[in-house]
């Protein structure tokens, strides 16, 4: 029986490629894990609110009855991307969750 033998360089790759794969498959974990640790820091569970002003002990909005012009739609599902104002995203909400909030609508009489 003849030994098969391989160029060097084809040695050197077939290594390189026995650790490469491992440490890509360990960061690939880590990174993973690292994320939801970090997700779950960030969304704590029975929390309304997941991501405004978390630096806030209390987020607090206020507004004049004045500068309202016509109507003032309020966001009360806290996943609005312009909050406090509402921008829709309670529709999602409610069909992922079973959940049925809905805005606050603030207009004034002749509106
Ligand atoms: S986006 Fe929150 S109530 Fe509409």
């Amino acid at each position: 029986m003849t030994k098969m033998m391989f160029p060097y360089h084809i040695c050197l790759f077939s290594e390189h490629f026995l650790v490469a794969v491992p440490v890509a498959v360990v960061a690939a974990v880590g990174g993973f894990l690292v994320s939801q640790y970090l997700n779950r820091r960030s969304c704590k569970k029975g929390q309304v609110n997941t991501c405004i002003n978390k630096d806030s002990p209390k987020v607090v909005h206020s507004f004049d009855m004045e500068d309202i012009a016509t109507k003032a739609v309020y966001c009360r599902c806290w996943k609005s991307k312009k909050f406090p104002y509402c921008d829709g995203s309670h529709t999602k909400h409610n069909e992922e969750t079973g959940d049925n909030v809905g805005p606050l609508i603030i207009k004034k009489k002749d509106a």
